[in-house]
């Protein structure tokens, strides 16, 4: 598999000590409050487990799978959860975990749709941001890394829906995948 890497970004020790950071960040902003961290399928597993084992503040977890309607997804913005989270958030303090924002399509919708459900004050935490790919404005609460447009897995991001685990984030060899430089929705 490392045959396909044509260079790792960030090492599981960069990784580690900003996740370390995202949650201090997150004990302090949220401190003397209960938390309910959702985190998205299937690319944020990673980062999620990692980073609420930094939270201090008492917390529980749901997930949520997202998927994209086909090829014309990422530019119609069209999203559908294909599996909801099963707990109530009215009244509670909700932070959404994603692995990536890249159109920031999908992170835009589910902060709307997790918004109309009332909670005590929603905000999002992304390991990664993609800031030239924004199709729409929004900008994630907390971020681990901005990166260019560069093809990344790893560390819970796929490729067709491999390379999840790779310990690091990396970027592919071009010819890994083979289909110019975005990081397209494949199979998911
Ligand atoms: C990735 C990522 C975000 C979304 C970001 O998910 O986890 O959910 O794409 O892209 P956007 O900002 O352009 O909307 P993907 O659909 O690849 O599913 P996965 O998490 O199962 O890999």
């Amino acid at each position: 598999m490392m045959k396909d890497i044509a260079k790792v970004l960030f090492t599981e020790e960069t990784i580690a000590a900003r996740v370390k950071e995202l949650g201090s960040q997150i004990n302090k902003d949220y401190e003397g409050k209960e938390l309910i961290v959702v985190g998205v399928l299937k690319g944020a597993l990673m980062f999620m487990a990692d980073l609420i084992r930094e939270i201090k503040t008492p917390l529980r977890f749901d997930l949520i799978a997202v998927s994209s309607y086909g090829a014309s997804t990422s530019s119609s913005g069209i999203v559908r959860i294909i599996k909801d989270i099963d707990m109530s958030i009215e009244n509670e303090h909700v932070l959404v975990i994603e692995d990536i924002v890249d159109t920031g399509l999908t992170l835009k919708y589910l902060m709307k749709t997790l918004a109309s459900r009332q909670p005590a004050s929603l905000k999002s935490c992304v390991l990664l941001d993609k800031p030239s790919r924004r199709k729409t404005e929004i900008t994630p609460d907390y971020s681990g890394f901005s990166i260019p447009d560069w093809f990344v897995v790893g560390y819970g991001l796929d490729f067709a829906q491999r390379y999840r685990q790779l310990p690091v984030i990396a970027v592919l060899k071009p010819e890994a995948y083979n289909i110019g430089n975005s990081q397209e929705k494949e199979e998911s």
